[in-house]
C-alpha cells in the first residue's frame, strides 16, 4: 500500500478480468478527427503492458473529450490502433461501451487478452455536466448503467487515470465500492512525485496558467494566491483575455463577443475579485498577437482593430514572463498562452517554454496541451516533471483530495 492505496504489487490478477480505466484523453485535430499527440497513451503502457503479462484478462475503459469542455464526441477507435502499434500485440476494439455486444465481448477474453472499449463519455452519466449538475456519492455512483453492467464481469479494477483523478465519475469512482482496487504503475508515480513536490516548494514560486480550459486555471488562481503557495501567478491564453476585460482593458470587441459567446461571462466577476485581492502578483500581458493574413501581428492593449481577435500573448509580454521563469526556483506551467499549433500564434507559448527548459528553476508541467507545447518547442527533455494531468495537478496543488484517490482508499480495503 502506499498512501492508503493497493498498488499491483498486492494484486494477484492471473487469469482474472480486471477492469482497468486509463487516461488516453489526447488532442485531437477537428477537422480530420486523428491524435496530435500520443504521450498520454504512451505513459499508459506500462501498466497495460504488465497486467497483460501476468495474464489479466483486461477491459479497457477511457474517455476522449475536446479542447472545448464538456463536448466528448469522439470515438477511441484511433487510440486502438496507436495502443496496438506501440504495445505490438493485439488490441481488441468494441464500438460499444456496456451493451451486450461488449457484455459478449468480455466473457470471452482469455488471459493477457486486452479489450478497448469505446469512449465512456458517450454515456451521459460519465459526462462532466452530469457529474457537475448530480453529485452523485460514490455509493450512488455504483448504482449507475456503466457500473451495474461490467463490475459483475470483473474481479478487480485498476484506476491509472491520475490525469482524470479530479473528475467524480462512475468510470473513475464507482467500480470501488465493488471491486478490490489498486492504482496503476502511471497512477503511482504521479501521485508520489507530485507529493513530494508540493511537501515544500523552493520559492519564489511561480505558476503559469493558460489554456483553453479555463475554469481550472481560475480554480487554480485562486487557490494558489490564496494559500501563498504561489508568488506570483503569469496569466496566459484565455484566462488572460478574461482578466483583461475585468479589468476595463480593451483587448478588441472580437475578444469580448468570444468571451460571451463560448460562455465564459459568469467567470467575469470572478475575475474581478482576482484582480481586486490579489492584482500585484497577477502578471498580465501587456499586449497580444492577431493573425491577420496568415502573418502574425503584435499589438499593444488598446490597438488591436475590432474585429480582430488576439491568439496569443504579445513578445514583450513573453519575454517578461520568460525573465520572471528565469528568476524563479520552483514553476508549475499549466496551458499554453496562445494558439500554439498554428506558426503564427505560436511565439508566446514558444518564449515561455523554452524558459521553463532553460530556468534552474524546479519545473512541472502538466495537461496534454502543455505537453504537446514542450513536445513542439524540443524542451520535454529539459523540464524536470511532465505530469499527463492539467485539471488533476491542479486539484492536487489546491490541497483538496481528489476523488478518484478517494474512491481507491475505500476500494483499497475491499
Ligand atoms: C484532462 O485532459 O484534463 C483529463 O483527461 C480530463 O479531461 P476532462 O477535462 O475532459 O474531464
Amino acid at each position: 500500500m502506499k498512501f492508503g492505496i493497493r498498488t499491483l504489487d498486492e494484486m494477484d490478477v492471473k487469469d482474472k478480468t480486471v477492469i482497468l480505466r486509463v487516461d488516453i484523453n489526447q488532442p485531437v485535430d477537428r477537422k480530420t478527427g486523428k491524435l496530435k499527440d500520443v504521450t498520454r497513451i504512451k505513459a499508459s503502457l506500462p501498466t497495460i503492458k504488465e497486467l497483460s503479462d501476468k495474464k489479466a484478462k483486461l477491459v479497457i475503459l477511457a474517455h476522449q473529450g475536446s479542447d472545448i469542455e464538456y463536448k466528448n464526441f469522439w470515438s477511441l477507435k484511433p487510440h486502438a490502433s496507436v495502443l496496438r502499434e506501440l504495445l505490438g500485440r493485439e488490441v481488441l476494439f468494441l464500438e460499444d461501451v456496456c451493451g451486450p455486444a461488449a457484455l459478449e465481448a468480455i466473457k470471452k477474453l482469455e488471459a493477457g487478452d486486452i479489450l478497448l472499449l469505446d469512449n465512456v463519455r458517450f454515456l451521459a452519466e460519465e459526462q462532466t455536466l452530469f457529474e457537475l449538475s448530480l453529485k452523485l456519492t460514490p455509493s450512488e455512483q455504483a448504482k449507475t448503467l456503466l457500473v451495474t453492467k461490467l463490475a459483475p464481469l470483473a474481479d478487480f479494477y485498476v484506476c491509472d487515470a491520475f490525469a482524470a483523478s479530479h473528475r467524480d465519475q462512475p468510470s473513475l469512482c464507482g467500480f470501488q465500492e465493488l471491486l478490490p482496487s489498486a492504482m496503476g504503475r502511471l497512477f503511482e508515480r504521479e501521485y508520489c512525485v507530485i507529493s513530494e513536490l508540493m511537501e515544500s516548494p523552493k520559492h519564489p514560486c511561480l505558476f503559469v496558467l493558460g489554456g483553453a480550459k479555463i475554469n481550472d486555471a481560475f480554480l487554480m488562481m485562486e487557490t494558489v494566491l490564496k494559500s501563498g503557495a504561489a508568488d506570483e501567478v503569469l496569466a496566459g491564453g484565455l484566462a488572460a483575455e478574461i482578466l483583461a476585460v475585468a479589468a476595463g482593458e480593451d483587448i478588441g470587441e472580437a475578444a469580448k463577443a468570444f468571451l460571451v459567446q463560448a460562455g465564459h461571462a459568469d467567470l467575469l466577476p470572478v475575475a474581478e475579485k482576482l484582480l481586486q485581492d490579489h492584482s500585484a502578483r497577477l502578471v498580465r500581458p501587456v499586449d497580444y498577437a492577431y493573425v491577420k493574413n496568415g502573418a502574425r501581428v503584435e499589438a499593444k492593449i488598446g490597438q488591436i482593430p475590432s474585429g480582430e481577435l488576439a491568439v496569443d500573448i504579445g513578445e514583450t509580454s513573453a519575454r517578461h514572463f520568460r525573465n520572471r521563469i528565469l528568476a524563479a526556483e520552483t514553476v508549475f506551467a499549466n496551458g499554453p498562452m496562445g494558439v500554439f499549433e498554428e506558426t503564427a500564434s505560436e511565439l508566446g507559448t514558444k518564449i515561455v517554454w523554452e524558459a521553463l527548459g532553460e530556468t534552474k528553476a524546479r519545473t512541472v508541467i502538466g495537461g496534454g496541451d502543455s505537453i504537446a507545447a514542450a513536445a513542439k518547442f524540443g524542451q520535454t527533455e529539459k523540464i524536470d516533471y511532465i505530469c499527463t494531468g492539467g485539471g488533476a495537478l491542479i486539484r492536487f496543488l489546491t490541497g483538496e483530495e481528489l476523488p478518484v484517490v478517494r474512491s481507491l482508499r475505500r476500494g483499497s480495503r475491499l
